[in-house]
């Protein structure tokens, strides 16, 4: 068996081998130079998602396809589409990505949209959105929103800026939102709930219908994080599968948002955010007047943005269709069928729910004891998936992991690979080398704690060292 060693997680792992540049070049550097650079260092990079070992993260790992996203993307990556005179290409593309994705989710015609830089930036812009509908309608100065524990955290980030009161909703049994507690916590400082389809630990449905009537009920927003599920489980039904319903069909859904960069199989950097009614919208659009540089008025969060982010995500869309995507996604159920099956072979594990792509599971507590005496900890497991090459995402409470299945996993023997290193994986848990598991529950370090300890005190430090030049040498 083998023992797994802590994966390579340097921050700096091009020292020694590039230039640092801690000022401007003296003199331009050749354009060949560069790109040979770059090139290198996204060659080293994409091996891991490609690998199709990944969890998430990357979606549709098909380099023909982003190579022609990169084209359509060119076109326009320099225009400002703020200057909507100079680019109206940007009307026709925002306005039919929009329409696309809202017809994709069953909207109506009273359903208006936004392009946005991703799904964080969607979610606090729908919080923005309640907070100010709360205000303008109700004169809610201390506004509240119900969330679920498993609401994405984005939402926290827009609670904090906006001042807006959580309200934290616990989960039942089933790992979704726990109405009882919903209902019983609404006030006349409620201006929206937030339900999820498609959580990210464990990829599963809030009860969007029973949401949505408290909702109408007590005649407040409702919001549907869709970011991460949006897109693909928009084909579920026509894969013959019956998920909870969670699109705008649904009554009292006011807004979802969907990302496009995600399973829409665009390029990074941009998502939907839909409003029903479309007024809705006319909630955070941003206008000063009395500037000296000009009326000022814009749409959304964002000052100049790209329009080459704009063609590509239309591009992508178009050149997938409805048959594409529904293609992907077949592929994504079938293979998240199979780690189900691969998850479910061993009494140690159990799943969290029952998921259609993004498979969480933990140690079951009722599950064949380790030689200690107690459950396996579910990070040994991790730890010897990752010496496997497998990078999955570390949850907690409780503590778990979760494989997302994207497109790059649907390769001919990934899900089958799975298996086999899953088993090699428990058997090591069963009895590790070390009690303490080298991985953890750490959001976007495919559940490994990076190198904290050469840090000095957690996180802040991580983050800041993050945004450092590194050394010249190793
Ligand atoms: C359910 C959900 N909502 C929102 C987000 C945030 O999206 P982004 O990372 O694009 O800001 C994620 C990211 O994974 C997610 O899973």
């Amino acid at each position: 068996m083998s023992h797994p060693g802590r994966p390579n997680v340097s921050l700096h792992p091009y020292a020694g081998r590039f230039d640092v540049h801690r000022g401007l070049p003296d003199h331009g550097i050749s354009r060949d130079q560069i790109l040979g650079e770059i090139a290198q260092m996204s060659k080293e990079e994409d091996a891991k998602g490609d690998s199709g070992r990944v969890s998430g993260s990357i979606y549709s790992g098909d380099h023909e396809h982003y190579g022609f996203l990169t084209e359509a993307y060119g076109h326009f990556a320099h225009a400002n589409v703020l200057q909507r005179d100079m680019y109206p290409s940007a009307t026709k593309m925002e306005s039919e990505i929009i329409a696309m994705t809202a017809a994709m989710l069953h909207g109506d015609e009273d359903t208006g949209g936004l392009i946005t830089s991703g799904g964080t930036e969607s979610l606090v812009t729908a919080m923005l959105t309640y907070r100010e509908w709360g205000r303008k309608q109700r004169g809610i100065e201390h506004p509240q929103v119900i969330m679920p524990v498993t609401g994405h955290p984005a939402m926290n980030k827009a609670f904090h800026y906006f001042g807006i009161e959580l309200i934290s909703a616990p989960v039942t049994d089933e790992f979704v939102v726990d109405l009882d507690f919903v209902r019983d916590h609404i006030t006349p400082n409620t201006v929206a709930l937030v339900g999820t389809a498609g959580t990210y630990p464990h990829g599963l449905i809030d009860p969007i219908t029973e949401l949505g009537e408290i909702a109408l009920e007590h005649e407040i927003g409702l919001h549907v994080d869709g970011c991460l599920g949006g897109f693909i489980l928009a084909w579920a039904e026509d894969c013959g599968y019956h998920p909870t319903p969670f699109d705008l069909r649904v009554a009292g859904v006011t807004s979802m948002s969907a990302d496009t960069h995600k399973y829409g199989y665009a390029l990074k950097g941009s998502s939907v955010l839909l409003f029903r009614p479309k007024s809705l919208r006319r909630e955070q659009y941003f206008i000063v007047r009395g500037w000296p540089g000009g009326i000022y008025s814009s749409p959304s969060m964002g000052g100049s943005r790209s329009g080459g982010l704009i063609s590509a995500t239309w591009a992508s869309m178009l050149a997938l269709g409805k048959d594409g995507y529904r293609t992907i996604a077949a592929d994504i159920f079938a293979t998240a069928g199979k780690v189900k099956d691969a998850v479910r072979a061993h009494p140690e594990l159990s799943l969290i729910g029952d998921s259609l792509f993004n498979i969480a599971f933990r140690a079951d507590p009722a599950g064949t004891a380790s030689a200690d005496g107690g459950p396996i900890d579910i990070f040994h497991v991790n730890d010897s998936l990752a010496s496997n090459g497998w990078r999955m995402n570390g949850l907690q409470n409780p503590p778990a992991l979760h494989f997302c299945i994207t497109r790059p996993n649907t390769q001919e023997g990934i899900a089958e690979a799975f298996a086999t290193d899953l088993a090699t994986a428990v058997g090591y848990a069963k009895e590790p080398p070390q009690p303490m598991p080298r991985s953890g529950a750490m959001y976007g370090a495919g559940g490994q704690v990076p190198d904290i300890d050469k840090l000095t005190t957690g996180l802040m430090n991580y983050l800041d060292a993050t945004h450092e030049v590194g050394p010249d040498a190793p």
